[in-house]
């Protein structure tokens, strides 16, 4: 019996247990009511007296040993082994969740990957404004009437700063800064003093155009404008609507002939199959003389959209305010979209 010992003990020192099953199967053997160990012991009633003591300490050494090694094969088994107790490392990792861009962003770049293959150039500028660029110059003075088509949030009074309500402030900058031939894109947020509904909020995002140069004409906004509605909706039949903006004569609004297809399209349309896109219109010469542009000598347009209002119409949103909730499940819709 001494050698069944030292052999299970011999044994045990070249054991490696691989997986929780086989370590499961070892502690089966040695330790379950029928096992190695129980039945050594239930043996030792037949031993001589005198010899019991020392079998019974070398079953407990056997005993103590097999326990350390199911303690240590458990941790070790334990820190590899994932839910399903196996570790295949040939697996691929887990994927990384990726984020994405939000829909204002994709189709802000969409508007701007369009205009600059054309050769229009970026410009920036700040969001508290100045009286002078975001109202006077462009023709608004002081109690004119049409500063009442934009309502707006005063950072402070004399001298007078405000959160832009457009980004047309960004062109007259722009024109300040730089000389003719002009051609530039502005992006940017901006905010206005409105109930926040599905259709309307206190800020939201949008791009202006300007081009100034010698001989610009009508001709040249509508048909840039054409290759825009093209580019971007995939739509080709525009109309230009008289309209009325402060710091452009003549000024236009800019419908899209989107269809009457579904009966979204009747919905969105109001059943006219016309939507409105953008205002524009030739700048005004009091625009241009007020940035030191001589409009005997230049002259330009202008046109200027919510990214928004777009961004609905392209994917179909109901309501503005989901722009700004960041609900995941929301803004993961749009990662196929780049
Ligand atoms: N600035 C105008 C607005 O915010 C848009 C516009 C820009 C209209 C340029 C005409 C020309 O409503």
């Amino acid at each position: 019996m001494l050698k069944e010992i030292d052999n299970h003990l011999s044994d045990i020192k070249k054991i490696s247990i691989k997986s929780l099953d086989e370590l499961e199967q070892f502690r089966i053997k040695f330790f379950s009511k029928k096992g190695i160990i129980p039945s050594l012991f239930a043996k030792l009633k037949d031993i001589d007296v005198d010899k019991r003591k020392k079998f019974g300490a070398k079953i407990n050494d056997l005993k103590i040993k097999i326990g350390e090694i199911i303690d240590k094969s458990k941790d070790e088994l334990s820190v590899v082994s994932n839910n399903k107790n196996v570790v295949d490392y040939t697996l691929p990792a887990d994927f990384l969740k990726l984020g994405s861009r939000h829909p204002i962003s994709i189709v802000k770049n969409k508007i701007i990957d369009i205009f600059s293959k054309i050769g229009f150039n970026i410009s920036e500028g700040p969001e508290i404004e100045d009286d002078w660029h975001n109202f006077t110059a462009l023709n608004l003075p002081e109690y004119h009437p049409a500063r009442d088509m934009q309502d707006t949030f005063y950072v402070s009074k004399n001298p007078d700063y405000l959160l832009r309500t457009h980004t047309s402030s960004v062109q007259i900058r722009h024109m300040e800064n730089n000389e003719p031939p002009i051609r530039t894109i502005s992006p940017g947020r901006v905010y206005r003093n409105e109930d926040i509904s599905a259709r309307s909020h206190c800020f939201f995002h949008q791009i202006e155009g300007l081009y100034i140069d010698k001989n610009v004409s009508f001709v040249d906004l509508k048909q840039t404008l054409l290759h825009f509605t093209e580019q971007l909706f995939g739509k080709s039949k525009i109309r230009l609507r008289p309209s009325y903006f402060p710091f452009t004569e003549p000024s236009a609004e800019l419908d899209i002939y989107w269809g009457l297809n579904s009966e979204a399209d009747h919905r969105i349309t109001k059943g006219t199959g016309w939507l409105e896109i953008l205002g524009c219109g030739m700048v005004d010469p009091n625009v241009l003389e007020n940035c030191k542009i001589d409009p005997n000598k230049f002259s330009g347009y202008a046109f200027g959209m919510g990214i928004e209002r777009i961004t609905m119409l392209l994917y179909q949103i109901e309501d503005i305010r989901t722009f700004y909730e960041n609900d995941i499940r929301f803004l993961q819709q749009f990662k196929s979209s780049i």
